[in-house]
């Protein structure tokens, strides 16, 4: 008998560790992503996810929402109305496990929050109708006893930091609560949410930290496939059932909503996953559900994905094209690429039919981001589909098209490039104007694309127009003259790019660190992911005028779209990024800005890209460590604008088959793979 129960006692343990273990990936998800990071080091201490994927509370606010004790798993609610608010610290997201003990009768509501403004017995909006609260879920106790009560899965609350748990009893109950945990939903793949392939270091704290809260958020937007929003939407309430795609991992616009595959959004989240977290998986599948719900006939993308499916954005429908190339880029993954081609060419066909004889894109998709004017000649338009035309040439290459499409798109992008900058441009103001007509607005999002893109057809251009988006700034950010009032981290996105392209470093600099900055540093927001967007005067009203029917508490707290700054600081500030598949070419063309020491480095499937460079006295070192066999073009910032700094490699002069050319404020060299050791002084 002993023997008996001593082995059914090691079976029950054996269920518990093994149970244990199947539960570090979400629910019964086939765990594929990395163990481990790729760098391990002090930066480590800035990354915002949890080392498990069950959390509790870090702490319990008092009803005014000032004084915070923490919270050892005892807590107590009595009498009807009373309410209790528990903070996570952070954004989470998943299913809710309380453990308590009542006596009496009655239920326990539970409430979701991500900003501190909505703490209460309503949760944040999420359904999308504007008809009726999200409310709140309900544990029931019918006697005194002790119970436990999980969410039911169709509930999931994909993000919040804010738990309200308040008391409603007809008489008089107790509560005591013992016990909450949450089950993390996001990144389910994923057995260790903190194993990034990425990071980033400066002597910048705060800077930082505004790489790694777009990283973290970028994890709350890989979302288990059958975890979208309900579709149709909720009146009241909130369910999260919807399927969004194929495969185990997706990556959607926000943790909270809209919870849907949205291509424009990938248009900054991607390149940010690619230096962070590295989860490209997320990312094909999301590609994947465009293709596999193309419209066969015109060949248009939808510009969401399944169950939304939205249809009629020509933007969006380019934004998947140029997703496409991304992805590729990062991964080489020539399979995908060849699977969707012939569809990717029907879509090439679908926009390109509608240029007409100026030469511009007419739009006729009239859907975009929360832009008030769309449709017609838009700029904003036109830069993308330019960036469409040169990424879908190296598409051409990638996929061995013996069409001579490279030649083709390539030809239609210098076209169009013409025909940008003789209708859409405005000498007189020195920037682009909304559209090529004689409008006065001159948009955020056209003029930091146009940089970025590399659509401006002179330096002065260029330079004018970077002058010029300087009007549009506040204290906390760059307001879209294109959505007045309305201050959008996704288009400073690509402002901050702009900048950082033509060398105006201080300005994006100054951009992240009021916008960005702003955000992480107010306590009413979740002070670990960005924002989709705020109101100039810094409330979090974002498109309350606009489609949001002026429900504050809609605006996401933690959406991909937003986290410009994570790859823009690696890719400029570091200045380290790919040029060829998987990194088979690169670039290092750091930029100090206002900084001492940087570092940071990611991965791909040829191994690891690492750099670092440090102010000296007397100029700088610069290092870097990526794949043998690799090459790239390394520019180092001269001292003396248009002189030779001296330069050593490994100790010694810089060998003359690397060929440093002046170009600039830079010295370019060819360099070669491998561990090297700059000095320039
Ligand atoms: C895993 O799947 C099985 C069979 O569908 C199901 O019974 C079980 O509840 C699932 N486990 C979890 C943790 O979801
Ligand atoms: C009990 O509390 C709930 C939640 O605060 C409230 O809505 C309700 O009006 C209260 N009922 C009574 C009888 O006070
Ligand atoms: C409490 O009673 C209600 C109504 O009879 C029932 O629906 C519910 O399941 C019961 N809850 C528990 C926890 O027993
Ligand atoms: C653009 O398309 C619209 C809608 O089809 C059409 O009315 C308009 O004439 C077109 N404009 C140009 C310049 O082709
Ligand atoms: C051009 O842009 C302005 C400003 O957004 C807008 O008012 C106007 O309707 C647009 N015109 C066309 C033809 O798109
Ligand atoms: C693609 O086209 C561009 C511009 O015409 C040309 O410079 C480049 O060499 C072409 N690439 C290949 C691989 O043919
Ligand atoms: C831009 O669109 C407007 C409205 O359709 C049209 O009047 C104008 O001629 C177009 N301009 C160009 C250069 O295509
Ligand atoms: C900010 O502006 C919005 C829209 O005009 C307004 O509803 C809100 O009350 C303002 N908030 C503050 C704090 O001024
Ligand atoms: C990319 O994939 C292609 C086709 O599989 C292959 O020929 C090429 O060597 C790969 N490039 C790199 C850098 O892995």
């Amino acid at each position: 008998m002993a023997c008996q129960s001593l082995i059914a006692q090691l079976a029950i343990l054996f269920l518990l560790v093994s149970s244990v273990i199947a539960q570090s990936c979400w629910k019964n998800t086939t765990c594929s992503g990395p163990t481990d990071t790729a760098f391990p080091g002090a930066w480590e201490s800035n990354i915002f996810a949890p080392s498990s994927r069950t959390v509790s509370p870090a702490s319990i606010l008092s009803k005014e929402g000032s004084y915070s004790s923490s919270f050892k798993g005892s807590a107590h609610l009595s009498g009807n109305g009373s309410q209790l608010v528990f903070d996570f610290g952070i954004e989470v997201g998943g299913l809710v496990t309380l453990d308590y003990s009542a006596t009496g009768q009655g239920s326990i509501g539970l409430a979701f929050t991500e900003s501190k403004n909505w703490i209460g017995e309503w949760s944040d909006s999420s359904n999308g109708q504007f008809a009726g609260p999200d409310g709140a879920l309900y544990a029931t106790f019918n006697r005194s006893g002790k119970y436990s009560y999980t969410m039911p899965d169709i509930r999931l609350r994909g993000g919040f930091r804010y738990l309200t748990l308040f008391l409603v009893a007809n008489g008089t109950a107790t509560v005591n609560i013992h016990d909450i945990s949450l089950a993390i939903g996001f990144q389910p793949t994923w057995s260790n949410l903190r194993a990034y392939q990425g990071y980033f270091h400066s002597n910048d704290d705060e800077l930082n930290k505004i790489w790694y809260s777009g990283a973290y958020t970028l994890q709350t937007n890989f979302v288990p496939v059958d975890t979208g929003r309900h579709v149709p939407f909720l009146i009241t309430g909130w369910q999260n059932d919807g399927v969004l795609g194929p495969g185990d991992t997706i990556i959607v616009d926000g943790a909270k909503r809209d919870r849907a595959v949205w291509p424009g959004d990938m248009g900054i989240a991607v390149p940010s996953t690619f230096v962070s977290i590295g989860d490209l998986d997320s990312v094909k599948n999301a590609l994947q559900v465009m293709y596999n719900y193309q419209n066969p006939t015109t060949g248009a993308f939808p510009e969401a994905g399944p169950p939304l499916l939205q249809l009629g954005s020509d933007t969006y429908h380019m934004w998947t094209m140029i997703g496409t190339f991304n992805y590729v880029l990062y991964s080489n993954d020539t399979a995908f690429l060849q699977q969707n081609w012939a569809k990717y060419l029907l879509a090439m066909d679908f926009i390109y039919a509608k240029v007409g004889p100026s030469g511009l894109l007419n739009v006729t998709g009239l859907r975009d981001w929360a832009r008030w004017q769309t449709g017609f000649n838009g700029s904003e338009p036109n830069m993308i589909l330019y960036r469409t035309l040169i990424t879908g040439a190296d598409l051409a290459v990638w996929a061995e098209d013996s069409t001579g499409l490279n030649a083709t798109w390539n030809g239609r992008a210098a076209s169009l490039k013409t025909a940008i900058n003789q209708y859409c441009y405005d000498p007189a103001y020195g920037a682009f104007k909304d559209n090529a007509t004689a409008t006065t607005l001159h948009p955020q999002d056209a003029n930091s694309m146009a940089i970025a893109f590399e659509v401006v057809d002179t330096t002065a251009k260029a330079e004018s127009i970077s002058t010029k988006l300087l009007d549009n700034w506040t204290p906390i950010g760059a307001v879209s003259p294109e959505l007045p009032g309305n201050i959008s981290p996704f288009i400073s996105s690509y402002e901050i790019q702009a900048h950082f392209s033509i060398g105006q470093t201080a300005r994006a600099l100054d951009l992240i660190r009021r916008c960005w900055g702003w955000y992480l540093n107010n306590p009413l927001g979740t002070q670990s992911t960005v924002i989709e967007g705020y109101l100039q005067n810094g409330s979090f009203g974002y498109r309350s005028t606009r489609g949001y029917d002026y429900d504050s508490s809609y605006v996401s707290h933690s959406h991909g779209w937003s986290s410009g700054p994570t790859s823009a600081l690696t890719s400029f500030i570091l200045g380290l990024s790919i040029t060829g598949r998987a990194g088979s070419t690169w670039k290092l063309a750091p930029q100090f800005g206002d900084l001492k020491t940087v570092e940071g480095g990611f991965v791909t499937s040829l191994g690891k890209f690492q750099a670092s460079w440090a102010l000296q006295e007397r100029g700088y070192t610069l290092s870097y460590k990526v794949p043998e066999g690799t090459s790239g073009e390394v520019v180092l910032p001269t001292l003396d604008s248009g002189r030779f700094p001296s330069i050593t490699i490994d100790g010694r002069p810089v060998p003359g088959r690397i060929n440093p050319q002046i170009v600039g404020n830079g010295v370019v060299l060819n360099a070669a793979g491998g561990s090297h050791a700059i000095v320039v002084q």
